[in-house]
C-alpha cells in the first residue's frame, strides 16, 4: 500500500472487545503509518544530567529531559515506595517532598529539580524509628490495600509543616490566629487531594490528628 494512500479501517467496537484494542492495531496498521508517525516526532532529545539529594543521598542521573520526577524514582532509582495511581494529577497517589513541599511527583520533571532535595516515603523513617505519621498510620488501620498509603503520609508531612507555618486553608475559619487547629473538616480540605479508593478516610484524619499531636 502506498504511504499516501488513505487508509481504512473497519473497527467495530465488537472486535475491540473481543480482540484487545492494541493487538489488533498494531497488527493491522500497515508499517508505512507507523513509521511516518514516528518520523513526525523527530529525533529524540538530548539526555540531560542531574543531581538530586533524595533522602539525604546524592544522585547523579542522565535522563531524557521529559522524564517525569515519578519516573525518575521508580524506573530509574527503584525507589518505589511513590506510586503511580493515575499520572497526571488526580491522585496523591505520588506525592513527595521537594525541599520540604509537597508535590506530585507525576506533574513535574525530574530535570527541574536539579540540586534540590526529595523525600519519598523511603525517608521519612529514622533507621529502625518509624516517623510519627507511619506510626499513627499503623496504630489507626489508615489504609486497606496500601495504594495511596504513601501518598497519604508524605502529604501528611507536607500538610502538618505547611499549617505551621500558619498556611490557612479553604475551610480556616479565624484567620487571625497563628495556626489553625486541625480540626477534622480542616484535615480533610488539607488533605483533598490525596484519593483513598478504599476509602480509609476516617481512619487516616485519625492518623493525622493523632501525629499532629491532636485529640483525637
Ligand atoms: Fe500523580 Fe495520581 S499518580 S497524582
Ligand atoms: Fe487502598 Fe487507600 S488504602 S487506596
Amino acid at each position: 500500500m502506498d504511504e499516501n494512500e488513505t487508509l481504512t479501517f473497519e473497527v467495530t467496537r465488537r472486535t475491540v472487545i473481543e480482540t484487545g484494542t492494541t493487538a489488533l492495531l498494531l497488527t493491522t496498521l500497515p508499517r508505512a503509518a507507523l513509521a511516518a508517525d514516528s518520523a513526525d516526532a523527530g529525533p529524540p532529545p538530548t539526555p540531560v544530567s542531574i543531581e538530586l539529594q533524595i533522602n539525604g543521598h546524592s544522585h547523579s542521573l542522565t535522563l531524557d529531559p521529559r522524564t517525569t520526577l515519578l519516573d525518575a524514582l521508580r524506573e530509574h532509582l527503584a525507589l518505589t515506595g511513590s506510586k503511580k495511581g493515575c499520572d497526571h494529577g488526580q491522585c496523591g497517589a505520588c506525592t513527595v517532598l521537594i525541599e520540604g513541599r509537597r508535590i506530585n511527583s507525576c506533574l513535574t520533571l525530574a530535570v527541574m529539580h536539579d540540586g534540590q532535595s526529595v523525600t519519598t516515603i523511603e525517608g521519612l523513617a529514622e533507621g529502625d524509628h518509624l516517623h510519627p505519621l507511619q506510626t499513627a498510620f499503623v496504630e489507626h488501620d489508615g489504609f486497606q490495600c496500601g495504594y495511596c498509603t504513601s501518598g497519604q503520609i508524605c502529604s501528611a508531612a507536607g500538610m502538618l509543616a505547611e499549617s505551621r507555618t500558619g498556611m490557612p486553608s479553604y475551610v480556616t475559619e479565624d484567620l487571625t490566629q497563628p495556626m489553625a487547629e486541625l480540626t477534622d473538616v480542616e484535615i480533610r480540605e488539607r488533605m483533598s487531594g490525596n484519593i483513598c479508593r478504599c476509602a480509609a478516610y476516617p481512619n487516616i484524619v485519625a492518623a493525622i490528628k493523632q501525629a499532629a499531636g491532636s485529640p483525637t
